[in-house]
């Protein structure tokens, strides 16, 4: 039988309670980040509702609008094709993230008037001029957030977002006026998924497009409106979209 010597027993004592000390504090830390994501998930839910509650009262644009851009991404990571100078490549990790906050793409909106967002018919320059305003209230918002938390990086990306959903590839958007890799990956993504999802939908000024014509302009506008790299990846996974039954769960699959 071993002889027990009281030193190495007291060691070994010493090294578990270690590693339970180190267990706890990484159980702890798990539990703090998962709060913290709960947390930020049902701001930006709230948040991104209010927005949306005044031109489409089910949600449901925000949530098909999060599944849409979760698929594009994961396809993109998939596809692990980038721009030779992309300031920012897409990493698997960021893709919820970028899925979450892709909701809060309009929130700008809350400061658009009833009667041009609600208008059923073409707008006006001018009405048109406050429309494209959304872009930088929304970025206002949430920048105001991001200075008060800066330690949080959906703000970060929501305020990319926000800014950039309506920048073209080829420079021709709004607000800015930006080219290129110059905008934001995460707004070229839910650039692509925001019109497929507005022209597949029918809203008070529009009917609803079918799924393979609204396919078809998204694909003629690649190198135009849209990344090229975002419209193939969008392209190869575009079946999944058919009858807008796309949800973040069954394209995960
Ligand atoms: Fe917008
Ligand atoms: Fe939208």
């Amino acid at each position: 039988m071993a002889k027990t010597d009281p030193e190495h027993t007291a060691q070994r004592i010493a090294a578990l309670e270690a590693a339970l000390a180190e267990r706890e504090a990484r159980i702890q830390s798990l539990e703090s980040r998962t709060s913290g994501t709960e947390a930020h998930r049902a701001v930006i839910y709230g948040f991104a509702q209010l927005a949306e509650s005044r031109d489409d009262d089910t949600g449901e644009h925000l949530q098909r609008i999060r599944g849409l851009v979760s698929a594009i991404a994961n396809e993109m990571v998939r596809q692990g094709h980038s721009h030779p100078n992309e300031p920012d490549p897409l990493t698997a990790d960021q893709v919820d993230l970028m899925a979450e906050t892709s909701q809060l793409h309009d929130i700008g909106k809350v400061s658009t008037p009833d009667a041009i967002l609600l208008k059923p018919g073409r707008l006006t320059d001018d009405e048109w001029v406050q429309m494209r305003r959304h872009t930088m209230v929304g970025f206002d918002i949430l920048n105001a957030m991001r200075q008060q938390w800066p330690e949080q990086d959906f703000l970060d990306v929501a305020c990319r977002i926000a800014l950039c959903h309506h920048e073209n590839w080829d420079g021709g958007g709004y607000p800015l006026g930006l080219s290129g890799v110059a905008i934001p990956l995460c707004a070229r993504i839910v650039s692509v998924a925001d019109v497929y999802d507005a022209l597949t939908h029918r809203r008070a000024y529009k009917e609803a497009m079918r799924h393979e014509d609204a396919v078809r302009i998204i694909v003629s506008e690649s190198g135009r409106k849209f990344d090229p790299l975002v419209v193939q990846a969008f392209s190869a996974i575009s079946e999944h979209f058919r009858d807008g039954g796309v949800t973040p769960l069954r394209l995960s699959a």
